[in-house]
């Protein structure tokens, strides 16, 4: 393909389920550059589950810890960037993201997202009642933040491969 040279990291945000780390992984790849996913990067720095943060300790101290290690994904030198779902809620975060990286909102329907994140009990948020009732109140309730990236990439039930294909005319 052809080189492209991005100056600032892609940094993928957006609802849980919709796809930022497969994302990530294969624009990464397709761009010949490194990939990092915060919530791996917390569970390293951890040495426990984004579960096991939750239960032991709640989720405003794993806000705290995703805004600290963001912070420092974004002083390093990284390609591209998945945050986990609630990082760019946070104001902190979302502004040094806006400042540092290339934000690019994936966005799908509901379904889609119930779909996905259905296939691996990893999400505490999910735990807590209706995995369906808490997606759409969170797309509700974050959209008007995720719109303050600057790319918008609507991905809905399609293959990762277009949404990568998607983000690359974006950014190009
Ligand atoms: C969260 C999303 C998760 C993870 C945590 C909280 C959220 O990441 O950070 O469970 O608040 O939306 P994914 O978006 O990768 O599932």
């Amino acid at each position: 393909g052809i080189a492209r040279r991005i100056d600032r990291p892609v940094v993928l945000v957006g609802l849980m389920g919709v796809g930022k780390s497969t994302v990530g992984r294969r624009l990464a790849a397709v761009l010949g550059t490194d990939f990092v996913d915060v919530d791996e990067e917390i569970e390293r720095a951890a040495d426990r589950t984004v579960s096991e943060i939750f239960a032991a300790h709640g989720e405003a101290y794993f806000r705290d810890g995703e805004r600290r290690v963001i912070a420092r994904l974004m002083e390093e030198r990284h390609g591209v960037i998945a945050t986990g779902g609630g990082a760019f809620v946070d104001p902190a975060t979302r502004a040094l993201i806006l400042e540092r990286g290339i934000a690019v909102w994936l966005d799908c329907d509901v379904e889609t997202l119930v779909e996905r994140t259905g296939r691996r009990d990893n999400r505490p948020l999910l735990r807590t009642g209706d995995p369906r009732a808490i997606l759409a109140d969170l797309k509700q309730q974050r959209g008007a933040f995720y719109a303050e990236a600057p790319i918008h990439v609507v991905t809905d039930n399609g293959p990762h491969g277009e949404t990568v294909q998607h983000i690359l005319e974006a950014i190009d």
